[in-house]
């Protein structure tokens, strides 16, 4: 058995909430050793009809509920699209690494599309903690920026971004970045969502001098260390990169010691 596997629960949980969040869809179930034990950016294997599990960040931790968001792109999510009250999803979690929750001053959570599901419960343990947190959420247009509707709730404040200008800045979420590390005096970036924008935001990080960490979301197969599908290339400083697993050693990671591009 992995060492992942062993520390996570699996449960046939119970589907206790199924609601539409903007385009996406979110579905609670009750885990309550998994609601108990996750911290902001791990993640949880559900199981999706015949197939593998797939893998989604938790969104929100609510009593003995876990909740994720998600959108329906193919056959596991149509699947889980598809339960309904009372149902059982066969859960496995909490997995993975998550965000650091220790912090010296306020927080800039940047998530890209979906990708901002896990910054939505980071933002509410760190103000659980005193610290101040500002959104930056972003997608190609208004109808994918995840949880809009909810973020002004959420954050101290929140930037959006579109590509087409539908919905707040036009442009990147990294357009919004030197305003706003400058305006707050942020401490930390948080950020979630493609590879591409995650690349970016870490070298705007490193250019602002604030340390940043980035929640990747690489395909996976076991969600457990066993497979190796899910490997990002870290820099050794050698010139050779060394091979992570997203789903153990990640998929928190330092964004200065991934060997992005
Ligand atoms: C750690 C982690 C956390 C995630 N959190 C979320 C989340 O909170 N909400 C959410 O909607 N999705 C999340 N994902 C992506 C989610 O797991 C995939 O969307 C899901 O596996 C698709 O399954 P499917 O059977 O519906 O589609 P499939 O038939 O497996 O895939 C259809 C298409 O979706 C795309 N796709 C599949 N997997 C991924 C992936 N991992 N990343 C990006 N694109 C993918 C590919 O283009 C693929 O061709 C996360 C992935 C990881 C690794
Ligand atoms: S998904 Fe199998 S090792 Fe990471």
């Amino acid at each position: 058995m992995s060492a992942a596997l062993a520390e996570a629960t699996v449960a046939e949980a119970r589907v206790i909430g199924v609601e539409r969040v903007g385009d996406y869809q979110v579905l609670s179930l009750r885990a309550p050793e998994i609601a108990r034990r996750t911290i902001p950016g791990q993640f949880v294997m559900l199981s999706s009809g015949a197939l593998l599990r797939r893998p989604f960040s938790v969104f929100r931790v609510e009593g003995d509920a876990v909740s994720v968001a998600f959108d329906v792109i193919g056959a596991g999510t149509s699947w889980l699209a598809g339960r309904a009250l009372g149902d059982e999803v066969s859960i496995v979690g909490p997995l993975g690494t998550g965000f650091s929750l220790d912090g010296s001053g306020p927080v800039i959570a940047v998530g890209g599309g979906y990708g901002a599901a896990p910054l939505f419960l980071l933002a509410e343990r760190l103000r659980a903690a005193g610290i101040e947190v500002h959104g930056v959420l972003g997608a190609a247009r208004a109808a994918r920026v995840f949880g809009a509707d909810i973020a002004d709730r959420i954050f101290d404040s929140v930037t959006f971004t579109t590509d087409d200008g539908s919905l707040g800045i036009r442009g990147l979420v990294t357009d919004a970045l030197n305003d706003l590390a400058a305006r707050t005096r942020a401490s930390r970036i948080a950020a979630c969502g493609p590879l591409p924008m995650l690349e970016a935001v870490s070298t705007r990080a490193r250019e602002l001098g604030v340390p940043c960490e980035v929640a990747v979301e690489e395909f996976m197969a076991c969600g457990i260390g066993v497979c190796w599908t899910c490997v990002l290339p870290i820099a050794t400083g050698t010139g050779e990169p060394r091979f992570d697993r997203s789903c153990t050693e990640g998929p928190v990671f330092d964004g200065s010691a991934v060997a992005w591009g």
